[in-house]
């Protein structure tokens, strides 16, 4: 199996988060920082939404040289040609054009029948592949969508010129087991779906983004959307460092990875917290401050005896330095060793005491920082 393309949509869907307003530098420093990542496309944004969307996807567009810059667009004529008007200049012009499909979007926010629901993606998606040599089409609301209709506007679009078709969990409702068994459908009943790629974008309302997008890729999905840091609408959309890592570590179970360049993933995640101040959890997977610090004494002896005891993932292996904090749960082994990287030569029993004064101050103050242990070391008179 080849590898999964990793479409970011920071730029786009992640920006649509509450209280994100991106300026056109920080969009342009976001893009070339996806560009050093890997990601195969970058969603950098709406043309039609907004002059100054516009203007920084074109300039995306033109600056950026080792991804495929692609803009969202309603299905309408004029916001693809705003999309056209943007692209135009890029390596490999791509549109994402998208239509809802569900009986609630299709009834109350279209006020269109499912007929003419087809029948407009399908003209969208011809006008649009008069001008892109890629064109992508969004089932919006996919996962809340009939399955036979949604395999009916899927082969019709594939034959107007889609190139990729998205099957969006819009709403955050799907499971992981429906999101997979809604890829087996489509790749077994679309009669031409050879002649595209199936893709999935998934929102993390039930806090089953990245598993959604994961279980689609078992189904059959072959590219995945995503935002760093997981930001965007209402509770965000799949995290990309997520997926990405979580292909790469179970490789033996997915059969699969992505051209991901893991190593920059600590500080894309830091440049896009800065940008939209939204400080990362210090328990977020992968990029979290505390995803490689171990602070029971268990653990850290653990990991001193052998790292693969309480460690699936290195900090170097996505650019970031392992920190294990002192505090009251660390055990004797731990503390020697941290003792030994100061520079401590004192006897078995100078060791002892100090490991006593630690405890104590330990049970007063949540971590032990490396100033308080020379300051430690420094009241015995162990800095001679
Ligand atoms: O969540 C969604 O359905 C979207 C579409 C525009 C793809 O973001
Ligand atoms: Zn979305």
């Amino acid at each position: 199996m080849g590898k999964v393309k990793i479409f970011d949509t920071t730029l786009r869907d992640g920006e649509q988060s509450p209280g994100i307003n991106l300026n056109h530098k920080e969009k342009l420093d976001i893009a070339f920082q996806l560009e050093r990542l890997g990601v195969d496309i970058i969603e950098a944004g709406f043309p039609a939404s907004s002059q100054g969307d516009f203007q920084s996807v074109k300039d995306i567009a033109t600056q950026i040289k080792n991804s495929s810059i692609t803009g969202l667009a309603r299905s309408k004529k004029e916001d693809i040609d705003a999309c056209w008007e943007a692209l135009k200049q890029s390596a490999e012009p791509r549109i994402h054009v998208f239509l809802a499909t569900s009986p609630i979007h299709m009834q109350y926010k279209l006020k269109l029948t499912p007929e003419q629901v087809v029948e407009r993606a399908v003209e969208s998606v011809k006008y649009a592949a008069k001008k892109f040599p890629y064109v992508q089409f969004s089932a919006e609301d996919a996962s809340r969508s009939d399955w036979t209709f949604l395999a009916r506007i899927i082969e019709a679009t594939i034959d107007a010129g889609a190139s990729v078709i998205n099957l969006p969990d819009t709403v955050g409702y799907g499971m992981p087991k429906e999101i997979s068994e809604l890829f087996e459908y489509m790749t077994k009943n679309v009669p031409n779906i050879d002649r595209a790629i199936l893709s999935t974008h998934n929102h993390d309302d039930l806090g089953m983004g990245v598993a959604n997008s994961l279980a689609a890729v078992q189904g059959g999905a072959r590219q995945v959307e995503c935002t760093i840091n997981g930001i965007g609408e209402r509770a965000g959309n799949a995290s990309l460092e997520e997926i990405a890592v979580g292909l790469h570590i179970r490789s033996d179970f997915y059969k699969t990875g992505t051209n991901i360049q893991l190593n920059e993933l600590k500080r894309t995640s830091a440049l896009v917290s800065r940008y939209t101040s939204m400080p990362i959890p210090k328990n977020k997977a992968v990029v979290g401050s505390n995803a490689f610090a171990h602070e029971s004494g268990i653990h850290q002896d653990g990991m001193l005896k052998h790292k693969e005891t309480y460690e699936i993932i290195t900090p170097e292996l996505v650019g970031a330095t392992s920190s294990n904090p002192l505090g009251k749960h660390s055990g004797r082994h731990a503390f020697q060793e941290k003792m030994k990287e100061l520079g401590f030569k004192g006897t078995a029993d100078e060791l002892n005491q100090l490991f006593q004064s630690f405890k104590t101050l330990a049970d007063k103050k949540k971590t032990v920082t490396e100033d308080d242990l020379y300051a430690l070391m420094i009241d015995q008179g162990e800095d001679e």
